[in-house]
């Protein structure tokens, strides 16, 4: 089954901003990388994947859903199959940054599970945590609260907290803006392992060395329309790369290349 098929798909803001129009469909076990200039429509893409906004134009269909006229329980539902790494992390500051990753896993459980689960970890849950924070090197952080770790460090929890849904499709917007580059090659390498796994990833990134490196895939957005769809190593060849990272295009263009 597909996982996404946008067809003509618009997103236009009051003041004519947004996606004009993009039309691409991603398969499960799909790595996709999407690349643009700041303002190409890179987080409105996401926000449209994950149902925080909806389209003005077209049609978008999410793991079958027609988000078009998706209810509320059916966006709950969905939901539930998907995890977003937000471009500004969204953690909840005041909450430990265990309770922080444990809230991945929210509405699988009832409120008042969550919340009694939020109180009192079980071992089992709290281990898998414990093995994800240190993975990411932050395990020290356990129990502190969000509002007290660096950027980059909140970065981290917010890619735990993915990791931990075990959610089918996992949009990340830009998931290693904040850290370190070894820090960066780190989450990448989980990222592919999770799509190694059978599960879907759509990523947001501005380097396109580590974009052309890992994913399967690009996307790459100018101006809310698709520049460029098909894979790594063509794009480097393309007029597109050649905008985009300011250096010449190594080659001609090959299959793929809309531009
Ligand atoms: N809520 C909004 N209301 C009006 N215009 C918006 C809104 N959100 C985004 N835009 C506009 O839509 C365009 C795309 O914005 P978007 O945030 O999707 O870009 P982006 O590719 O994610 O950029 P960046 O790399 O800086 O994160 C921009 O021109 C932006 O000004
Ligand atoms: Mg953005």
């Amino acid at each position: 089954m597909e996982i996404i098929a946008a067809d003509k798909l618009k997103k236009l803001y009051a003041n004519g901003q947004g996606i004009q129009s993009l039309s691409f469909k991603a398969g499960k076990g799909e790595f996709i990388g999407v690349l643009g200039f700041s303002g190409a429509g890179k987080t409105t893409l996401m926000r449209l994947l994950c149902g925080a906004i909806f389209p003005t134009g077209g049609s978008l269909q999410v793991m079958g859903q027609n988000m078009l006229a998706v209810t509320r329980p059916e966006l709950a539902r969905l939901r539930r199959q998907m995890t977003t790494v937000y471009q500004n992390f969204n953690v909840v500051p005041t909450l430990s940054v265990a309770q922080n990753v444990y809230l991945g896993k929210i509405g699988d459980t009832s409120i008042f599970s969550t919340l009694k689960n939020l109180l009192w970890l079980s071992p089992a849950e709290a281990g898998k945590i414990a093995r994800l924070l240190s993975l990411l090197g932050i395990e020290d952080k356990f129990n502190e609260r969000c509002q007290e770790l660096s950027g980059g460090q909140q970065q981290r929890v917010a890619v735990a907290r993915a990791l931990y849904s075990e959610a089918e499709l996992i949009l990340a917007d830009e998931p290693i803006a904040s850290v370190d580059p070894a820090t960066a090659s780190l989450i990448l390498n989980l990222f592919l392992e999770v799509k190694n796994n059978g599960k879907t990833v759509i990523m947001n990134l501005h380097q396109i060395t580590n974009a052309v490196q890992y994913c399967t895939r690009l996307l790459v957005l100018e101006k809310g329309q698709l520049a460029y769809d098909g894979p790594p190593q063509l794009f480097l060849a393309s007029a597109v790369y050649a905008r985009l990272s300011g250096e010449k295009a190594t080659g001609v263009k090959g299959e793929g290349v809309y531009a």
